[in-house]
């Protein structure tokens, strides 16, 4: 799939993320085992689709670059300590061996944590946002990546782990929602606390968030069995070898792909929903991309 948009945007946030960490004036190469996982090729599809929703309500995406850029290190942080070996335990990332390979365990959990802290020192570095601004989104990110976000989440997933312990569709999508949704639906209400819209239409972005979430997470529960590994870029089969709860494994190929399904027109009625003077194409270009992605 391609999209024009998209690509420019995904260029400038690699631009942008390349120069963010410079060397260290400690001496302790930190920032070397930062950089490998920042700049190994992710998809950027959260910090792109923030500045898409940031375009689609101003005309102008210039204030979402710093929550944009602290998004994706957050991300790039949560997949470094998600494939350590008391996690996971994953050898192949964004097409290149995991952190932990290359640096070895100490130092990928200290990058992850660089990275983490990183995040909230570039939005409160940008000159473009009021102090105001930057408090909601520090804020938000806070929530997103915490104990009732991203690692509430991470930790539900450990903890429905293995011996045969099969946790109801209820549960699951509450973890999907929490590891994996919380993060996309920072991207998509960062543009909200910037461009400060109407009540219906934060409420009806926000709805279009969560239905995002809960598809990329179904997706990639999918790809890591009948997914390629050469164009994802990780190693597949690590769920069934954790014995991990996952739409698949509670619903079968079939029953996921129909989850996908639901979740895919709930997100396209949420856009249907937006004033008509939004230009809604590169959203539902993002659901579709969703749907379809093999990566
Ligand atoms: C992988 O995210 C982790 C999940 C939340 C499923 P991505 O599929 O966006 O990974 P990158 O950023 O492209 O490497
Ligand atoms: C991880 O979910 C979500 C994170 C918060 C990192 P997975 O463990 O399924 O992600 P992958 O498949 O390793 O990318
Ligand atoms: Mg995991
Ligand atoms: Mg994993
Ligand atoms: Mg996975």
């Amino acid at each position: 799939m391609m999209n024009k948009k998209m690509d420019q945007l995904t260029e400038e946030i690699n631009q942008m993320l390349s120069e963010t960490i410079p060397s260290s004036t400690l001496n302790t190469n930190l920032e070397e085992s930062m950089r490998y996982s920042l700049e190994a090729g992710g998809k950027r599809i959260r910090p792109v689709l923030l500045l898409l929703t940031l375009e689609m309500l101003t005309n102008d995406y210039n204030k979402g670059f710093s929550s944009a850029l602290g998004l994706e290190m957050v991300h790039t942080y949560s997949l470094i300590h998600d494939d350590l070996p008391p996690m996971d335990n994953d050898d192949y990332r964004r097409g290149k061996l995991t952190n932990h390979k290359v640096f070895g365990e100490w130092k990928a959990i200290l990058a992850g944590d660089a990275l983490l802290t990183k995040a909230f020192d570039i939005i409160v570095n940008d000159q473009a946002l009021s102090d105001a601004a930057k408090i909601k989104l520090i804020k938000r990110l806070a929530f997103a990546s915490g104990h009732l976000g991203m690692v509430g989440g991470q930790t539900l997933d450990m903890q429905s782990e293995g011996e045969g312990t099969r946790v109801d569709i209820d549960t699951l999508e509450q973890i999907h929602n929490a590891k994996t949704g919380a993060l996309l639906k920072f991207a998509v209400m960062a543009a909200v606390d910037i461009a400060n819209p109407e009540k219906h239409v934060a409420e009806a972005l926000e709805l279009y968030s969560e239905h995002l979430g809960l598809m990329f997470q179904i997706k990639d529960d999918l790809l890591d069995i009948y997914g390629d590994e050469a164009k994802l870029g990780k190693s597949v089969g690590s769920d069934i070898e954790n014995d991990k709860s996952t739409y698949v494994s509670l619903l079968g190929q079939q029953g996921a792909e129909e989850k996908l399904k639901y979740h895919t027109e709930a997100a396209y009625r949420c856009l249907r929903q937006l004033p008509k003077h939004y230009h809604t194409d590169n959203l539902v270009y993002i659901i579709e991309l969703f749907n379809h992605r093999e990566s």
